[in-house]
C-alpha cells in the first residue's frame, strides 16, 4: 500500500473532477468478494478490483465505499470481525482503523451498503458506479440500483475520470512498475536459464512462475510458453522442448503492490537461431525498436503501430515473402496477415490496464475510432502519448497456416503476398518481442531497471551462459 495521503490525494482529485464535470450524486465503488473455487470456503486466489486498490488501497474482501459529490463525505462499509472469524483468521484491525489508515472518515457495517443507497436513490440522488470486473459485484449492483442491465448504467462521467487518472502514472505507481518489471527480469532469466531439450515445458513454467511467487503476488496473467508462438495465446505446456524450434515466453509479475510486468521473449531451443529464424527475429526486433524510438509525447500510438506494421512489410519485402507498394500495402492491413494483434495496451495494476472498464474508452481518443482491420483492429492502445503512460512495445510475426490459407481462398492480399513461397513457413511458428515503456516528458524509457536480451546476438549469448 502506498501512504494514506496518496489515497486522499486521489480520491479528493476524483471528486473535484466530477464537480467539474457537473456532476451531483454519490460514487459507489465496491471492492471484491471472494469467490468459490469449488465450495464456499475453497476460493480462487484472492485479488482485490484495481480500481478499489487505486481509490481505497485495503486489500480485503467484502467492502464497499461511498463518496458523496456534493459534501464530500467518504463511507466505508465493512464487517468488524467476530468471534467466529477470529477462530479461523486470527484477530484483525478494526473497520475504523482500516478506514483511518487509508484517510476515509466515516465507517458502517455492510449490510448498511444497501440501506444507504436505497435512500439517495429515493430521494433521486444519482449513483454514480463503473462497469464490474466480476460478477459477484454485478449481482450486488443489479440489488443496490435495481437495475437489470448494470452495464448499461454505469457512468460514463464517472468512467471517464477514472481512466483519465489511472492512465497517467503517478512516480510512486512508476517504481511499483519499475519493481514489477525487475521482478519480470528475474523471472524471464530463469525461464531462459531452464531451456534445455527434451525437457517438458511445464518444467520451465514452474522454475519461472517460483520466482514470482517467490517474490511478488504472483503472474500476472496465465504464463504463455510454449513452441507454438503462432498460437497467440497458447496456455498448454505439456509439450516436450524440441530442437530447432522457436519458444516464446509471454509471461509477467505481479508484484505485492499488485502491478503489473509482461515481458515476451523468444528463444531457439537450441540455443542458436536458424538463419531462416534469425531473419524474421531481425525484423520483430527492428520494429520493436522502431517503435521504442517513435513512442514519446505528442504521437499517437496508432500511428506507431502503423509505422511498425510498415517497418514490418519492408523486412518481409526483402525476403520476397510480400511485394508491392509499402504504403498501399499498410493501408489494405497486409501486415495483419503476420501479426494479427496490435503493438500495445496499457499496463498498470492490470496488465491490460482498465479493460474491464471498456477497451475503446480505456485506449482510445475520442476523436479517434477502431479500425475493423485484421490486426489494426486488436490495437489496444491507440492515443495520443502523454507523459506518464505505461504501454508494452510488443510485435510479432506469426505464421499462422489456417489464417493464410483463408486468405488465400478469399483471395486477400493476391497482389501483394507470396503465397508459394509462405507455404515452406507453415511450420515456422511465431515470434514476439515484448517491452514495457513509459512515456517521460521528452521521449520514453523501457521500465525495469535492465532489458532482458532482446536483439538475436544478446539473446543467443544470454543462451549460452
Ligand atoms: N502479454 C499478454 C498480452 O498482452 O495479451
Ligand atoms: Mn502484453
Amino acid at each position: 500500500m502506498f501512504t494514506k495521503e496518496v489515497y486522499v490525494a486521489r480520491r479528493a482529485a476524483l471528486l473535484a473532477k466530477m464537480r467539474a464535470a457537473g456532476e451531483k450524486g454519490i460514487i459507489l465503488l465496491i471492492g471484491n468478494a471472494e469467490a468459490p473455487a469449488q465450495y464456499k470456503d475453497n476460493c480462487y486466489k484472492w485479488r482485490q478490483d484495481s480500481t478499489w486498490l487505486y481509490y481505497i488501497g485495503l486489500d480485503e474482501p467484502l467492502m464497499a465505499a461511498v463518496l458523496d459529490i456534493e459534501s464530500g463525505a467518504e463511507t466505508l462499509y465493512a464487517n468488524d470481525v467476530d468471534i467466529d472469524d477470529i477462530i479461523w483468521m486470527g484477530p484483525q484491525p478494526s473497520v475504523r482503523s482500516k478506514a483511518e489508515s487509508v484517510g476515509i472518515g466515516l465507517t458502517q457495517p455492510y449490510s448498511m451498503l444497501d440501506t444507504d443507497v436505497h435512500a439517495a436513490q429515493n430521494i433521486g440522488r444519482p449513483i454514480h458506479y463503473i462497469n464490474p470486473s466480476r460478477y459477484f459485484n454485478t449481482l450486488r449492483l443489479m440489488q443496490l440500483t435495481g437495475k437489470e442491465n448494470v452495464a448499461d448504467g454505469a457512468s460514463a462521467p464517472l468512467t471517464e475520470a477514472i481512466i483519465s487518472m489511472r492512465l497517467v502514472k503517478q512516480p510512486e505507481e512508476i517504481a511499483a512498475i519499475d519493481f514489477a518489471c525487475d521482478l519480470g527480469y528475474e523471472m524471464h532469466s530463469a525461464a531462459r536459464d531452464a531451456i534445455k531439450l527434451g525437457i517438458v515445458e511445464q518444467d520451465i513454467v514452474g522454475k519461472m512462475e517460483a520466482v514470482a511467487l517467490a517474490k511478488g503476488w504472483g503472474v500476472s496473467f496465465p504464463t504463455i510458453l510454449t513452441q507454438h508462438g503462432e498460437t497467440l495465446h497458447n496456455h498448454g505446456h505439456a509439450a516436450v522442448i524440441e530442437p530447432g524450434k522457436l519458444m516464446v515466453i509471454d509471461a509477467g509479475v505481479e508484484s505485492n503492490e499488485h502491478y503489473a510486468s509482461d515481458f515476451t521473449r523468444t528463444y531457439p531451443t537450441s540455443g542458436k537461431y536458424t538463419t531462416k529464424q534469425r531473419e524474421i527475429y531481425q525484423i520483430v526486433y527492428d520494429c520493436n525498436e522502431l517503435a521504442f524510438s517513435l513512442a514519446k509525447p505528442g504521437i499517437t500510438y496508432r500511428d506507431v503501430h502503423l509505422a511498425t506494421a510498415r517497418k514490418m512489410l519492408e523486412g518481409l519485402s526483402a525476403l520476397d515473402l510480400v511485394h508491392g507498394d509499402l504504403d498501399e500495402m499498410v493501408a489494405k492491413g497486409i501486415a495483419g496477415l503476420f501479426q494479427p494483434h496490435g503493438l500495445g495496451h496499457n499496463m498498470g495494476l492490470d496488465v491490460h490496464d482498465m479493460e474491464d472498464l471498456g477497451e475503446n474508452k480505456v485506449g482510445y481518443d475520442p476523436d479517434q475510432t477502431r479500425a475493423k482491420q485484421l490486426g489494426l483492429g486488436s490495437l489496444r492502445m491507440a492515443r495520443r502519448l502523454v507523459p506518464g503512460h505505461v504501454i508494452t512495445d510488443e510485435p510479432g510475426i506469426y505464421f499462422i497456416p489456417a489464417l493464410i490459407e483463408k486468405f488465400k481462398k478469399e483471395g486477400l492480399g493476391y497482389d501483394f503476398v507470396n503465397y508459394a513461397k509462405l507455404e515452406s513457413y507453415y511450420d515456422f511458428g511465431g515470434i514476439r518481442i515484448e517491452d514495457d515503456v513509459l512515456i517521460t516528458a521528452d521521449g520514453a524509457r523501457r521500465l525495469g531497471s535492465r532489458r532482458l536480451p532482446a536483439s538475436p546476438d544478446d539473446v543467443e549469448a544470454s543462451m549460452q551462459k
